[in-house]
């Protein structure tokens, strides 16, 4: 949610910045702006904005808009609309101080209306222009202390990155709620909110921690907490290639992404299963069999399509390892002053490891003393750092805004755990290996789903006429349903519903008529006759059904089959072949599939 992107060094940094946006842009792309020094110790600072993509910025730079340090911010709007003036950087009064900010600074009602009372006039309604104003304002003599004096006045989140114009060799950054990363080069630095702005430079970085600050320079760096005391930062290797960023020939990241499941899968399992007692190495796990058999819950938080993977890894938890599970929405849960047990194990799980309604409901539960573990995609992320231990979902960097590989690969994650929890507890050793060779299928089965999308994009044409979609499971079937209507909301706007099969006669079968189809997801467990006579009832109301299903279905208009698996593992491939329904959809809409409107990754802010 927002990029930041600044470098230091001795290349002309524009260009640069550019490159960094549009790595940066999946985290938002309603305005973008760079502010560079001119040079030397007379130069200034100068600045462009742009409402709109970072394409419409890169066409209105001025001519002359040459220097060696800069930064650079693309937004996804949260004060203020998206507009020109708006866009970041911001600038204090005399344009000496020039930040871009992540973040939500919450008292900044206030502070405008002091600095507005002192006769301070801004340029923007965002949040972000005070602390712009703040550190112009202060005297001390260091640009670390007139930062720190700033930051100290603010109550809210912030990742930053500031230019001075009185101090050209460096770049001062901050972190307290919004992730700041610094590259380490060969005489050249850069910083930025998302390693993927910096990995075709370098792999060595720097991750900040909350309340720690940064001053780089072309050949150094020094971090310390926002109170001025020595921190050690050492690098450390980012292990995704820059070429996992890049398009890799397929029209969308979405489209990339659906289809690297296969590979993505395999990379989870890897180097995990153990034959010989038919159970899983969780290396990073940090809980003992004592220690895991004295679990009597497991409570699963995440949010959005995170949280749909929750919902799949409490039943595969509930049904391997017998140990009661349920998921809730991070961001509900930490609203809720909710009982926290000491017997229960919490579970974390998110793709970016920033969101923050997860993290902040990691915060709560570890200040309460209970034990959380997280299972997240990037390596290194606030939740993977915050939690006692977990599982790395390994699916790789996932750019489009909408989640498909990660939430596979989550998935997966979750199956591994459950295996390892069960065969702990009770889960049988011919049971474990029924479950390894399910999920050693799954690479190539996945690889299966993916080689209908022809068919798929058929259907797809032939559903986009809906005026909405109503999208039903029963038990193992609702999570894939829930996931597939989020899809196909998020990248079509075609409004969608999402009920458990058993629910839809209490209500939300008033909806179906023929311009409201209904996705049915139909695995072949011993719950298949009761959905048949809910397919029944769709049909007696002349409601048309898209089915998915391990057989062909008599009462549905169109069925799209997947390949059997063992009955726990139906959720994992049973939500491939929708995404691509979700993709195509989008495309027979003309929508723009990577950047939906309204959307942006990681939702850094409450
Ligand atoms: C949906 C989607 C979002 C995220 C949610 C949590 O396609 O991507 O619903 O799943 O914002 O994000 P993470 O997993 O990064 O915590």
């Amino acid at each position: 949610m927002c990029g930041i992107v600044g470098y230091i060094g001795k290349r002309d940094v524009a260009p640069l910045l550019l490159e960094g946006l549009q790595r940066l842009e999946y985290r938002g792309y309603d305005s973008a702006g760079i502010a560079l020094h001119t040079g030397g110790k007379t130069g200034g600072l100068k600045t462009a904005k742009a409402k709109g993509r970072v394409r419409e910025l890169e066409s209105r730079l001025p001519k002359r808009f040459a220097g060696t340090v800069g930064i650079a911010h693309t937004r996804w709007a949260t004060h203020g609309a998206p507009n020109d003036l708006n866009a970041h950087p911001h600038q204090d009064a005399t344009g000496k101080v020039a930040i871009v900010h992540n973040g939500i600074i919450d008292n900044a009602t206030a502070l405008r209306a002091k600095l507005v009372a002192d006769n301070v006039e801004f340029i923007s309604d965002t949040d972000s222009e005070v602390l712009a104003h703040l550190i112009g304002r202060s005297t001390a003599e260091t640009l670390e202390e007139r930062v720190r004096e700033a930051l100290r006045l603010i109550e809210g989140t912030y990742g930053i990155a500031v230019l001075h114009a009185d101090f050209p060799d460096r770049i001062v950054a901050a972190r307290n709620g919004s992730p700041v990363v610094l590259g380490i080069g060969e005489k050249e630095m850069f910083v930025s909110s998302d390693v993927a702005a910096l990995v075709s430079h370098t792999r060595q970085v720097v991750t900040l921690d909350d309340g720690e600050m940064a001053t780089v320079k072309a050949d150094d760096y020094r971090t310390y907490t926002t109170e001025g005391s020595r921190t050690s930062a050492s690098p450390t290797t980012v292990e995704w290639e820059a070429e996992s960023y890049d398009m890799g020939g397929h029209d969308t990241y979405m489209h990339k992404e659906i289809c690297e499941q296969p590979d993505a899968v395999d990379r989870v399992l890897r180097g995990r299963i153990d034959d010989r007692f038919s159970t899983v190495h969780l290396g990073g796990l940090n809980l003992d069999a004592r220690e895991a058999r004295g679990v009597r819950r497991v409570k699963i938080l995440g949010c959005g399509s995170a949280y749909h993977t929750g919902l799949i890894g409490a039943q595969l938890i509930e049904e391997l390892a017998r140990i009661p599970a349920d998921a809730e929405p991070a961001s509900e849960f930490r609203y809720r002053n909710a009982v926290v047990d000491p017997d229960t194990l919490y579970i974390a799980v998110s793709q970016s490891g920033e969101t923050y309604d997860t993290l902040a409901a990691v915060q709560e539960l570890k200040r309460k003393g209970a034990r959380v573990l997280g299972v997240v995609n990037v390596v290194g992320s606030a939740i993977a750092r915050e939690t006692d231990g977990g599982v790395y979902v390994h699916a790789g960097p996932e750019v489009c805004v909408v989640s498909t590989k990660c939430f596979t690969n989550t998935a997966v994650a979750f199956a591994l755990l459950a295996l390892h929890l069960g065969r702990i507890r009770d889960l049988s050793v011919a049971d474990g290996k029924r479950i390894i060779a399910g999920l050693r299928k799954l690479p190539e089965q996945i690889a299966e789903v993916l080689s209908g999308e022809e068919e798929i994009k058929k259907l797809a044409a032939l559903y986009a006429d809906a005026k909405s979609m109503m999208f039903i499971g029963r038990v193992r079937g609702y999570p894939v349903a829930r996931e597939a209507s989020l899809k196909l909301k998020e990248v079509s706007y075609v409004h969608a519903e999402a009920y458990p099969a058993s629910e839809l006669k209490h209500g939300p079968l008033a909806l179906i008529e023929p311009e409201v189809p209904t996705v049915a997801v139909l695995p072949d467990d011993d719950l298949l006759e009761k959905n048949r006579a809910t397919l029944e009832e769709i049909k007696a109301r002349s409601g048309r059904i898209l089915a998915v299903a391990h057989q062909e279905q008599e009462k549905a208009d169109h069925t799209i089959l997947v390949p059997r698996n063992e009955v726990e593992l139906d959720p994992i491939l049973m939500g491939i072949p929708l995404q691509l329904l979700a993709y195509h959809s989008a495309l027979a809409l003309g929508r723009d599939i990577d950047k939906p409107r309204n959307l942006a990754k990681s939702v850094t802010v409450e």
